[in-house]
């Protein structure tokens, strides 16, 4: 049963939010990273996610939740380039190695970069908490937690994201679409998250007529 939420959540098409620059120096520092497996695309997309999720959730950690989706995949840039899509997509792809390696290469950039931009140790700590085991392990330890993973899926309810995502996994648009529907909405961990995820998924169907290209 996803986490409910008393605020009215904002399903409306996924948009940047200027008005938040307090984490262009961490964007900054991440930009080699950036580059590998899409973190350019998929990554400012999940934050985007993290700060409506955030307003849904008033509770959580704001800081904690936008930094450590913004950092979640940034390992991907120190593991085999050859292997992400063979180990990390193919067979039995949640269990693979590179997906543990691309975890724990993300903590440590993490530690590389936070603590010159002005966050202490014990923020640190809590950021590679949530990196750390981000993909393999099947519990959430948090609601700022439930908040990253939730905002890891979304993006991909995007036509951005279909486009990407389909292509990775070897799937036509219109049967990634269904993955999303029938695999990846039952995963979310909050009501907010499913409210934005079907009507993304309606939007992204109607745009890419997946009906007629199925
Ligand atoms: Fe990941
Ligand atoms: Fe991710």
């Amino acid at each position: 049963m996803p986490l409910p939420t008393a605020v009215a959540v904002d399903t409306s098409p996924i948009q940047g939010n200027p008005e938040l620059a307090d984490l262009d120096p961490v964007w900054r520092a991440i930009v080699t990273e950036s580059r590998t497996r899409a973190n350019d695309i998929h990554l400012p997309i999940s934050v985007a996610y993290a700060e409506r999720l955030c307003d849904a959730y008033p509770d959580a950690d704001a800081l904690l939740v936008r930094v450590t989706t913004l950092l979640h995949d940034t390992g991907w840039a120190r593991v085999d380039e050859t292997k992400i899509i063979s180990e990390g997509f193919g067979g039995d792809w949640r269990k693979a190695d590179i997906r543990f390696q691309h975890e724990r290469y993300g903590c440590d950039i993490a530690r590389e970069v936070l603590p010159g931009l002005g966050y202490d140790d014990a923020f640190i700590e809590r950021v590679t908490a949530i990196i750390d085991g981000h993909d393999t392990r099947q519990v959430s330890h948090s609601l700022e937690d439930s908040l990253v993973r939730d905002a890891d899926r979304l993006w991909r309810f995007t036509a951005t994201g279909i486009a990407l995502a389909s292509g990775w996994f070897g799937l036509s648009p219109a049967e990634y679409a269904r993955r999303l529907r029938s695999e990846i909405i039952p995963e979310l961990l909050t009501d907010a998250a499913v409210q934005m995820a079907v009507a993304e998924l309606a939007r992204a169907e109607a745009l890419l007529k997946t009906d007629l290209l199925s």
